[in-house]
C-alpha cells in the first residue's frame, strides 16, 4: 500500500494517520527493455545507460525519503521486469501475487515470489484471472482496481475474495485510455487525488477531491507519495506546480528514458511500511 491513508465516510474523504513507508523492492532495467511491451506509445530509440542512471537516481530518491531499498537482480530475459509493482499487490497484512495480462510478463511473478514470501503471507491470482499491480490503488481499506486491457473481471473478483478477510473493500474502476489505473490516478495526499479524467471513470472516486492534470501533461497523474514527499515525473512540471501550490513537498524525478517503455513512478517499486 502506498502513501496517503484515507477512508470514506458518508461521501466525504476523511484523513487517517499515514503509514511511514520504510522498505522498497526495485529491480534495475536490463538492455532487453528495448523489447518491452507497449500499448499506447510507439517504440522509439532507447538509451540503456541513461535508463540505468535514471533508475539509480530513482532508487536514491526513495532512500532520500527515508526508505531502505532492496535491489533485486537484473532480469535480462524479462524485458518488463523493472516494473516490479505489476507482479504483486502488497498490503499490510498479506500479499497477492498477480497474473499479468500479457504472457510475456507472467514469469516476472515467480521472479519476485521469494522476496515477497519473506515478508508476507502470500496468495495468488489464477487463470483465467488477470491482474497487474499498476491497476491497484489502495487507499486505506479501500482498494480501487482498474478494469483495463491487463486486468480482467475475474482477476478483480479473485483479489476481492483474497483480501476481504483482512477488511479491504475492492471497488472496480473502468480504465479506458491508459495502460494502468495508476497511470491515470494516484493519491498524492490524504483525501486528494490527481487524475487524468479522460482515462478513467472518475465517478468511482466520489468523496475525494480530484484535481485534473494540466491538459498538456496527460501522464502527470502518476505521482508517488512517500513519507512526507511526493515524487512527480520531471516531464510533468506543471503538475508539480499544481501540487506544490497545494502545500505538498514535491520532488521531480527524471524517468524520461523509462517512460519510453510506458513506465510510471509507481511501477518501479514495491513499497511497504511494516
Ligand atoms: N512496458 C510496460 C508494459 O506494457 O507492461
Amino acid at each position: 500500500m502506498v502513501g496517503a491513508v484515507a477512508g470514506i465516510d458518508h461521501g466525504v474523504a476523511v484523513v487517517a494517520v499515514s503509514s511511514r513507508l520504510l522498505h522498497a523492492l526495485i529491480r534495475p532495467p536490463s538492455r532487453s527493455l528495448e523489447r518491452c511491451e507497449l500499448l499506447h506509445l510507439p517504440r522509439t530509440a532507447f538509451d540503456f545507460e541513461r535508463a540505468r542512471a535514471q533508475h539509480d537516481a530513482y532508487g536514491q530518491a526513495l532512500r532520500d525519503a527515508g526508505v531502505s531499498v532492496t535491489v533485486l537482480p537484473e532480469a535480462p530475459k524479462l524485458p518488463d521486469a523493472v516494473f516490479v509493482e505489476d507482479a504483486v499487490v502488497l498490503l499490510d497484512e498479506c500479499a497477492v501475487l498477480c497474473r499479468p495480462g500479457v504472457a510475456s510478463r507472467r514469469a516476472e511473478v515467480d521472479l519476485i515470489r521469494s522476496a515477497v514470501e519473506r515478508i508476507r503471507i502470500v496468495s495468488e491470482i489464477a487463470a483465467p484471472g488477470t491482474l497487474e499491480g499498476g491497476d491497484v490503488l489502495a487507499i486505506g481499506r479501500t482498494v480501487f482496481v482498474g478494469r483495463s486491457t491487463r486486468t480482467n473481471g475475474e482477476g478483480i473478483e479473485q483479489l476481492r475474495r483474497q483480501i476481504a478477510p483482512h477488511g479491504y473493500e475492492v471497488r472496480e474502476v473502468a480504465v479506458r485510455g491508459s495502460l494502468h489505473l495508476k497511470t491515470a490516478v494516484t493519491a498524492p495526499a490524504a483525501g486528494l487525488l490527481i487524475a487524468n479524467p479522460a482515462w478513467i471513470d472518475a465517478s468511482a472516486f466520489a468523496g475525494f477531491e480530484v484535481i485534473s492534470v494540466p491538459p498538456d501533461e496527460p501522464f502527470g497523474a502518476n505521482t508517488l507519495p512517500i513519507n512526507r514527499r511526493v515524487l512527480v515525473a520531471a516531464s510533468a512540471p506543471r503538475t508539480a506546480e499544481v501540487l506544490t501550490m497545494r502545500g505538498l513537498d514535491v520532488r521531480p524525478v527524471d524517468i524520461s528514458e523509462l517512460q519510453k517503455a510506458e513506465a510510471g513512478l509507481t511501477c518501479l517499486s514495491v513499497l511497504w511500511a511494516r
